[in-house]
């Protein structure tokens, strides 16, 4: 099929180059040039492991371009819009100018038989507006939503083999006709038997947004019974394997530690409350703002506990921090936990040195005060405390021993609780977790 993609972003850039890997035709269309010129080369303007490579061998087919010029979208029979959805400057509501612009940038681009395809995150009720508007544009082309529940670090497996498809169409044979124009779109992952669910519009929405909003309750659940262990003097860890072992609860995203960050869960669970309160039903969801509250409370709480740990205070300490990213295999930094706690630890006159594999760039960019070090050794080297912040391998993998040669205090803050105690222990250190005795 031919197939453009509107916004080359995280989602687009992804979704563009895996739509041509399975034998699709596609051009991937965004306003910025810079990354269009880096996509147009094969290379992905962001971290992403596996992209490049695709990128490389989906070009190399003929069958992917990048362009700026959204008149290159016609002749495509699918349009995928892939934008943004930031959070609103000073609200919670999510911001959709970028949602409405590519539809507006497309319509005069669109033929009758065009599918137009919703991917980005939005609030429920977008897409019915949306498809009013192609309506009243008289085109002929149709909408349908697909949610996108790739996660960054996975995102080309997470595309290719999805746990699940999702389309919101339009009722009666318009839709019928929508839902088959996808399903030749993802052939190849329904042959493997990819569950789906056609739904919709609204539907298809709610899908995004709460399964956002599970997983980030799930955290703080999580983190809410760490801070009652680390009052009763319990292992948040420990409960976590136990109740995790329990099928209907399962143990994934129970880990306790510094918190949720990144492009999505934050301003996700934030834009579904402020929609459910334009709904009147803001208080079916008002535990949202608990589930934030509580994420939020964990960096305070880590660098309550650097400061605890040096002595009440950490003024020209020289803390090392190790991970920028918000989850390791990524070089995203939005909203990211472990970056703020580099923040605020600097803020608090500690002579922070932060490293982490890939997202030094970015952070430089966004807090050129704090102190850098592409090196590991070279970051810990002399270090009055150690806070581990993003467990990318190579910092879970640290040998205490060696590690104890080069820093100043054998002193280790685990915000991610992915050290083991005992070895840290034995090896001379004073070993702190978030939860755990
Ligand atoms: C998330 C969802 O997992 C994807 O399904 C969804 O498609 C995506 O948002 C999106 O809306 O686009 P992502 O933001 O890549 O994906 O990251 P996650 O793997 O969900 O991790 C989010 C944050 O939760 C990270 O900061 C991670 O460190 C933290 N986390 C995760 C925990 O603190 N504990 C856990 O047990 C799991």
């Amino acid at each position: 099929m031919r197939i453009s993609v509107i916004g080359c972003g995280y989602l687009g850039a992804v979704t563009a180059a895996c739509l041509a890997q399975l034998g699709h035709e596609v051009v991937g269309v965004d306003v910025d040039a810079a990354k269009i010129e880096l996509l147009a080369g094969a290379r992905a303007p962001f971290f992403e492991p596996g992209l490049d490579e695709i990128l490389g061998s989906a070009t190399q087919t003929g069958r992917l371009r990048f362009s700026t010029d959204i008149a290159d979208v016609e002749g495509a029979a699918v349009h995928v819009i892939a934008v943004g959805t930031p959070q609103r400057k000073g609200e919670n509501a999510a911001d959709l100018s970028y949602v409405d612009a590519a539809l507006e940038a497309l319509l005069p681009h669109l033929g009758p038989d065009d599918l137009v395809v919703g991917k980005s995150t939005v609030p429920v009720g977008t897409a019915a507006r949306l498809a009013a508007r192609l309506d009243e544009a008289g085109c002929g082309a149709t909408l349908a939503w697909n949610p996108e529940f790739l996660r960054e670090g996975y995102a080309v497996r997470d595309t290719i083999s999805p746990d699940r498809l999702v389309y919101g169409v339009a009722a009666g044979e318009e839709g019928v006709r929508a839902a088959k124009l996808l399903d030749e779109v993802f052939a190849e992952a329904l042959a493997h038997d990819t569950p789906l669910i056609v739904t919709d519009y609204a539907t298809a929405e709610l899908v995004k947004v709460s399964a956002n909003a599970f997983l980030a309750t799930k955290i703080s659940f999580i983190n809410a019974m760490a801070e009652i262990a680390e009052a009763a003097g319990a292992d948040v860890t420990a409960l976590a394997d136990a109740i995790g072992h329990d099928t209907r609860i399962g143990r994934r995203f129970l880990n306790a530690g510094i918190g949720f960050g990144g492009g999505c869960l934050p301003k996700d669970i934030r834009a579904f409350t402020a929609r459910a309160e334009e709904l009147g039903r803001g208080e079916s969801i008002a535990f949202l703002k608990e589930v934030d509250k509580i994420n939020l409370r964990r960096r305070e709480r880590m660098v309550e506990m650097v400061v605890e740990s040096l002595g009440g205070t950490v003024y020209q300490k020289k803390v090392t921090v190790l991970g920028l990213a918000f989850k390791p295999e990524s070089d995203d930094v939005r909203d990211s936990p472990a970056l703020d706690v580099a923040v605020r630890l600097n803020g608090l006159g500690a002579h922070v040195v932060a490293t982490d594999p890939a997202a030094i760039p970015n952070s430089i960019r966004l807090h050129p005060q704090l102190g850098f070090a592409t090196d590991t050794r070279d970051a810990l080297r002399g270090a009055d405390a150690v806070v581990l912040v993003t467990e990318w391998a190579q910092y879970r993998s640290l040998d205490p021993v060696e590690v104890g040669q080069l820093v100043r205090d054998r002193l280790i803050l685990d915000g991610r609780n992915v050290l083991d105690p005992q070895t840290w222990r034995q090896a001379g250190w004073t070993y702190r977790g978030m939860g755990r005795p």
